[in-house]
């Protein structure tokens, strides 16, 4: 069931703009850290090839897709193309290399779903985790680095929407709401959607790029620097966006039916995906689909109970933007 799409918006909802802005910016990097990314990284190469000298090392995740807020983890993948090798096994060799370069809480976590070496570098004080061979999140992640590139306020409304996130405690995975990775392809595809588009769907354009990683065809229009001034036509600012974005995951989208899909540009059915109902612990009650890996719900971490949780926190901050005198001081209050 649909709530009741609330229309009215705020005629005074522009003032908001200077303040969100403002958090925007404080939350960027500062180029001293990103050269520290890149001075461990650079550690990290000339480790690793001593033990593998055809491996190579990709940055992936936030401190490579452009939308990673200062302090976030450096996330990187070993890629060897070794056969017949096992991960557990060179994520310990791994490990073991590192240990005895004086990195610190060196940890192999063998067991995890995606198995990974972590890691604190006491020289920059970065956190890195390391995994192996999980190609597909480093052509996500180019994906998601060549959409900010298109029109500046997606980088604007995944900040502050991660920034919520984070601040309200429904951005954590293992209590079964949503990954930072989930809540940017929701700010793409709500930019998509504008009329008019504040985004184009990359995915349906002419092929400019394409890698076939473990079977799956991944394929795009990268060269985004020739999409310019696509945004232009919609001259939405950022406080509408933010206030666009919380009303529709408070009221317009339709739970029971729809699945939200980057790769099309559009809204898909459950129906046609065959997720109507729970298989295994994929319960897909609120649906994002990868744009790669198709038979990825990027919501099927969430379960009975987080999913009122989500839907409350939406409802409250579509309530928050549409009525209170201070949105920006109750909207980012820790719960
Ligand atoms: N990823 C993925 N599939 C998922 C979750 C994550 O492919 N279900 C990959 C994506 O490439 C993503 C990266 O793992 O960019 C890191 O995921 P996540 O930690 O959710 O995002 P970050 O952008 O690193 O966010 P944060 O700033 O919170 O670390
Ligand atoms: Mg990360």
């Amino acid at each position: 069931r649909i709530k009741k799409k609330q229309t009215i918006c705020r005629t005074d909802i522009d003032r908001l703009n200077v303040p969100f802005l403002a958090i925007y910016e404080s939350l960027i990097p500062s180029e001293e850290e990103k050269a520290k990314q890149r001075q461990l990284l650079t550690l990290l190469e000339k480790l690793v090839s001593k033990e593998w000298p055809k491996a190579q090392l990709y940055l992936y995740g936030s401190c490579a897709n452009s939308f990673g807020v200062s302090k976030s983890d450096v996330d990187v993948c070993l890629a060897i193309e070794d056969a017949d090798m096992d991960k557990s096994e060179v994520i310990l060799k791994l490990a073991d290399i590192l240990q005895s370069d004086n990195l610190q809480n060196v940890q192999a976590l063998t067991r995890a779903r995606v198995p990974i070496v972590k890691l604190m570098d006491p020289v920059t004080g970065i956190s890195c985790d390391i995994c192996i061979n999980n190609v597909l999140a480093v052509v996500n992640t180019k994906l998601l680095r060549d959409y900010a590139q298109i029109d500046e306020r997606l980088r604007q409304l995944a900040f502050i929407v991660k920034h919520w996130a984070k601040s309200r405690g429904v951005n954590e995975t293992y209590q079964g709401t949503l990954s930072s990775y989930a809540y940017v392809l929701m700010c793409i595809h709500f930019l998509q959607q504008r009329r008019p588009a504040v985004l184009p769907c990359l995915q349906e354009m002419e092929t400019t790029y394409s890698v076939t990683v473990e079977e799956v065809k991944c394929a795009y229009f990268d060269q985004v620097e020739k999409l310019g001034d696509f945004g232009n036509h919609n001259r939405e600012t950022i406080a509408q966006l933010v206030w666009g974005f919380f009303n529709y995951w408070a009221y317009c989208h339709d739970y029971t039916k729809s699945v939200v899909s980057v790769r099309t540009g559009s809204i898909l059915s459950k129906q046609e995906k065959d997720w109507t109902r729970r298989i295994g612990n994929d319960r897909h009650l609120i649906c994002i689909e990868d744009p790669f890996e198709i038979s990825h719900d990027l919501g099927r971490v969430v379960d009975k109970y987080s999913i009122k949780v989500l839907r409350e926190e939406f409802e409250r901050a579509a309530h928050i933007m549409q009525y209170d005198p201070n949105p920006c001081g109750t909207l980012f209050k820790r719960y």
